[in-house]
């Protein structure tokens, strides 16, 4: 039978992949506790619906730095994807294009930035800075003319966090899907982040901004203060982020780290969100307290891993769907409706 959403795939592709492949996907950092709180801090917060409004013609439409988007959901830069499905980066890029978002193309693809280039989805890059400044200055020069449109600089891993599921499991990513960085070999993730510098810091992001001449997106700031400083360092968008609860782990998740930063960026950057999106509904209380768009990671990945590039299409589907079902049950017909007025903290029991 065809799941019916998130949790379904997710049951599905547990079923599907091997214990080691599935720990590296669904994994967190040390205990988890920020794993597992980016899907609570969701569940913290109750919607309050207004009636009585004719939502005949909702649309989810939405556009982030300048770009137009059919629904405010951008697919999240994922290490690995042919080992979720042969159809890796190449079906989720597809299946981005067909329901009209954009996907960030990881550092740590096993699919050729080319091959995703030629499927023609609107494609930003993220970038890990690699250690080498002669790759680092090719590797920049290289994405702008495959027609990535934003470098999406992770901040939140200079050094990699502590996995214990792969520790234990003792997972690899197979010799014969090669990593875009690095070519061919077996690595490790731990082995892998070898070849990332650990010294970034934010006079390269304005370095960065002036050689790439393209928007940087700096990915995983979780405080009030860093996105003051984001904002200060030429940066045209940040997503509020920790890495989907795989990096520091005890951060408080995502959604809770909003509120201070809408107040701190006073609408001078672009504000995004990932961590534990896993439905429409929570898609439209991200964006009531202030978010422009959701980044999703492990929901589209479970699409790719039950039925590659259909699948991941039709998870992008599903949440689209429900998107628009909670704009038009909030009575709103347009996501810039949505405010905080459409949100009370739920009572503790
Ligand atoms: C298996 C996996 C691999 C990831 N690889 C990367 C990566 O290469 N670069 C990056 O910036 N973020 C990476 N992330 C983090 C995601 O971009 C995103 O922040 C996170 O998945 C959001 O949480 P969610 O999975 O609950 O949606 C990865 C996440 C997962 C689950």
């Amino acid at each position: 039978v065809e799941p019916l959403n998130v949790s379904e795939y997710e049951q599905l592709a547990a079923g599907l992949l091997g214990a080691a492949a599935y720990g590296f996907f669904a994994g967190g950092a040390d205990d988890e506790l920020t794993l597992a709180d980016n899907l609570e801090a969701y569940r913290r917060w109750q919607l309050r619906p207004r009636v009585l409004v004719d939502v005949a013609e909702a649309s989810t439409a939405a556009s982030v730095l300048g770009e137009e988007i059919a629904v405010p959901l951008l697919v999240a830069p994922v290490a690995y994807q042919r080992l979720a499905h042969p159809d890796g980066e190449v079906g989720m890029a597809r299946a981005a294009a067909a329901v009209g978002t954009i996907m960030c193309l990881s550092s740590f693809a096993t699919s050729s930035w080319e091959e995703v280039a030629a499927t023609d989805v609107k494609r930003w890059f993220q970038l890990y800075v690699p250690k080498d400044p002669a790759l680092a200055a090719e590797l920049v020069a290289h994405v702008r003319a495959a027609g990535f449109g934003a470098l999406v600089l992770t901040v939140d891993t200079p050094v990699l966090g502590r996995r214990e599921r792969d520790l234990r499991s003792g997972f690899e990513i197979p010799e014969h899907l090669p990593i875009g960085l690095l070519g061919p070999g077996r690595f490790t993730p731990r082995s892998a982040f070898e070849a990332i510098s650990p010294s970034v810091t934010w006079s390269d992001v304005e370095r960065l901004a002036s050689r790439s001449e393209l928007p940087i997106v700096l990915k995983g700031i979780l405080t009030a203060e860093d996105a003051r400083l984001a904002c200060e360092h030429r940066a045209a968008a940040i997503v509020v982020s920790n890495h989907g609860g795989r990096q520091l782990d005890g951060v408080s998740a995502s959604l809770d780290a909003l509120p201070e930063i809408v107040d701190a960026v006073a609408g001078r950057v672009e504000i995004l969100i990932d961590g534990g999106v896993r439905r429409g509904t929570d898609v439209v209380k991200a964006l009531a307290l202030g978010a422009r768009a959701v980044l999703v990671g492990r929901a589209p990945l479970w699409g790719l891993v039950v039925g590659g590039e259909a699948g991941a299409r039709r998870v992008l589907e599903l949440l689209r769907d429900e998107v628009e079902l909670a704009l038009q049950l909030l009575g709103c017909r347009r996501i810039a409706e949505l405010s905080p007025a459409h949100l009370a903290p739920r009572e503790r029991r």
